[in-house]
């Protein structure tokens, strides 16, 4: 063995106690003093001993030196572990605790989508009026969607230009109409229903139009409904929905399916942001007419004992003014940003429900 500079040694043994020091320490404060104790640059005990460097005669140093070194990294590493193994085991590292003036995080809440609050308060307004739900399947066939609703297979409205068919005469629903077909065959009058769904038409995907859109189909058949009834319950729902101030006008149209048909227009009464109130522009809201016999007759109702109306809306329209959306393609981006705003409508109902 070659002679050792008994510096060295001082060193070993520094290490030795050091490294037991470091793995009976009890918390991140202590190995903090530790840590000051053994490598601090102007007191530690490694520094002290590197002082008396200069003391050495010239070819003494570089071994001292580099013991000195490998110390100081054996003992970085030890302090580096014990912090580690602290931190992973709970131990306290005396790391700063979790910042309490942070502000809370968010609750996530969720929302009923604009569209689906614009169906669900149309149907609180007829189910008050004493209507019931009612429901089809989307992928239905040509005689309800078109035949049994007097609409011949040559109407435009059938042309695979518009409507998307699956196979032979099968097709996606192009309106909700199909629903008064299916609910007259199972069931006798008093008919009073509503039937909300989706519906497909070949259409383009733009500010205005989409391929899938939701619907909502009303009809009521009975003895004795008369155009009357008609305009009357349609006249209530748009005051009920857009306040009473609402004018409502019914423009002549055409359905196959209702004789007379008309267009139902409202003129809503506008809060300006000063408070002056101003009457919007006509704006269409649905098409509706009363039940072709031909109609009652293809479900084998008697059509001259039962008279009807029927009426069908798209709620997203409606909810596109009702909240100055400019976009009907924003309620199928699914922006958590633009979904959110709506949220507000129920926010007790949604909290309640999250917190659970
Ligand atoms: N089904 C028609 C459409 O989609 C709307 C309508 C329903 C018209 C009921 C009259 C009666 O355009």
């Amino acid at each position: 063995m070659t002679h050792q500079n008994p510096l060295i040694q001082t060193l070993q043994e520094l290490e030795t106690e050091a490294l037991d020091a470091i793995r009976a320490v009890p918390d991140g404060d202590a190995l903090e003093v530790l840590r000051v104790s053994y490598l601090g640059r102007k007191e530690g005990r490694i520094s002290g001993i590197l002082r008396g460097l200069g003391a050495l005669a010239a070819d003494e140093r570089p071994p001292v030196g580099a013991e000195a070194n490998r110390v100081k990294e054996s003992l970085r590493e030890a302090l580096e572990a014990r912090e580690a193994e602290m931190s992973t085991s709970g131990e306290d590292t005396g790391a700063p605790a979790e910042d309490l003036t942070l502000p809370a995080r968010h609750r996530w809440s969720g929302g009923i989508h604009p569209v689906n609050q614009v169906i669900d308060e149309i149907w609180t307004i007829f189910q008050s009026m004493g209507f019931v739900r009612a429901r089809g399947p989307e992928a239905d066939t040509e005689w309800y969607n078109f035949l049994a609703l007097n609409t011949p297979l040559d109407h435009p409205a059938a042309d695979e230009q518009d409507t998307l068919y699956l196979k032979d005469s099968v097709l996606l629903r192009s309106h909700t109409s199909p629903v008064q077909v299916r609910t007259m065959e199972k069931h006798e009058p008093p008919i009073r229903i509503l039937a909300p769904g989706m519906v497909y038409r070949r259409d383009s995907y733009d500010a205005t139009h989409t391929p899938a859109f939701a619907q909502i189909e009303g009809l009521v058949v009975d003895e004795g409904i008369s155009f009357v009834d008609f305009k009357a319950t349609l006249a209530e729902f748009a005051r009920r929905f857009w306040g009473p101030g609402t004018k409502v006008r019914f423009r002549p149209s055409f359905f196959p399916f209702t004789e007379p048909s008309a267009e139902v227009d409202v003129k809503r009464m506008i809060t300006m942001k000063d408070g002056t109130r101003v009457e919007s522009d006509w704006i269409e809201i649905m098409g509706a007419g009363m039940v072709d016999p031909n109609v009652l007759e293809n479900v084998g109702y008697d059509a001259e004992r039962y008279t009807g109306f029927a009426f069908g809306m798209g709620p997203a329209r409606i909810a596109l003014l009702k909240y100055g959306v400019p976009d009907l393609r924003m309620f199928f981006q699914n922006d958590v940003r633009f979904l959110s705003q709506f949220t507000s409508q129920f926010p007790s109902q949604f909290t309640e429900r999250s917190a659970t």
